[in-house]
């Protein structure tokens, strides 16, 4: 990672425009908090129409009515919008406004008037690998390449925008900006540069999440980068707990809530975040560090093998 010094003495350029990759429910999240906060407009591309008007469906008769669905739970843009607007956080007038800059598309070619793209698709490294090539080639030449992911390394990321490896001019654009989920609710993002990565993506990544009105941690390109490395030990723990009988779910979940302040146990926080996201986050913690205190937990597996995937799929360690 860049020191605090080194870092404060590379300006960060400004974005003006956003491009999001994926309409899923980190995607969204980021769009939403981006038009909102940093005020700036917002294309998020999707290359299935039908994801996007899942995720976004204009329910009104004016494109400035855009519905944007962030989860099951009916968390959706409208809704949070006004909700804010009910309680005096946000004016109704940048309730309007942070829905028309938002707009949505099945094509890539407006990410050519971007200054930054921030990827939030599935954490298939060929699926990433593929949009990153297609990033370099379609961003202008000064765009920040952003990427959500959770575990892939950023450095094999930004080798995928080239086939020279000496050939930086896309590669040390490429940066992760981890944001955590709810992405409205959580202030903390975790920015990780890549071997390619220059100082200045770097700059202007966090002066963006800071616009963002998100507090930025740096990490180094490490398996599971800092948030991960630390939480998925912790919730695999808790299940290995469970399966050797130390003590119930309620046990578990209740002295953690209840003792240490945190808003969910870490039995309904797997949920929450999908058994098999937390199953293959394990897996690349074990890979990449190789040491056996990251196995995953059996029940963990088993519960994947199940089908018993958290709230997403109606029962996970809790029924939804
Ligand atoms: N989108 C937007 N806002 C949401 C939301 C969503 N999906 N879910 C909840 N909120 C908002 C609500 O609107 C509400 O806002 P107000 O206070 O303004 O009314 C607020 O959050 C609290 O929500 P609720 O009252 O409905 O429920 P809650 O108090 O039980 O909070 C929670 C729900 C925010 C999810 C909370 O339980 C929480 O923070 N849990 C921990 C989540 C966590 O640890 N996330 C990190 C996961 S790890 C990760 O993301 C990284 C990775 O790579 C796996």
């Amino acid at each position: 990672a860049f020191s605090t010094t080194r870092r404060s003495l590379v300006e960060a350029a400004e974005v003006k425009r956003l491009g999001v990759v994926g309409a899923g429910q980190m995607g969204l999240g980021i769009a939403l908090v981006a038009s909102r906060m940093a005020r700036v407009p917002v294309v998020v591309v999707d290359n299935s129409q039908k994801s996007l008007d899942k995720g976004l469906a204009f329910a009104g008769k004016s494109h400035s009515q855009v519905y944007i669905r962030l989860n099951a739970d009916d968390k959706c843009i409208d809704k949070l919008l006004a909700k804010d607007v009910g309680k005096g956080k946000l004016s109704q007038s940048d309730a309007d406004e942070t829905r028309s800059r938002l707009t949505t598309t099945t094509s890539m070619d407006p990410l050519s008037e971007v200054d930054m793209v921030i990827e939030a698709v599935p954490e298939i490294v060929h699926l990433k690998k593929s949009i990153f090539a297609q990033l370099a080639q379609i961003c202008p030449p000064h765009a920040i390449l952003a990427t959500n992911t959770s575990s892939i390394s950023i450095t094999q990321i930004a080798r995928a925008t080239t086939s020279d490896p000496t050939d930086l001019s896309a590669a040390s654009r490429v940066i992760s900006t981890h944001f955590m989920n709810p992405v409205p609710v959580q202030k903390g993002v975790e920015i990780i540069s890549g071997l390619q990565t220059s100082a200045s993506t770097l700059a202007t990544a966090i002066a963006f999440c800071k616009a963002m009105g998100k507090i930025p941690s740096v990490s180094a390109d490490s398996p599971g980068f800092l948030a991960n490395r630390i939480l998925m030990p912790y919730i695999n723990e808790a299940i290995i707990c469970l399966e050797t009988g130390v003590g119930g779910e309620d046990d578990i979940d209740g002295i953690m809530k209840n003792g240490t302040g945190v808003p969910m146990g870490p039995l309904a926080l797997a949920d929450f975040i999908g058994l098999d996201t937390c199953l293959s986050i394990m897996e690349v913690l074990h890979t990449g560090l190789g040491d056996s205190k990251y196995r995953p937990a059996v029940r963990l597996r088993l519960m994947v093998e199940a089908g018993w995937l958290g709230k997403k799929s109606g029962r996970g360690f809790y029924k939804y």
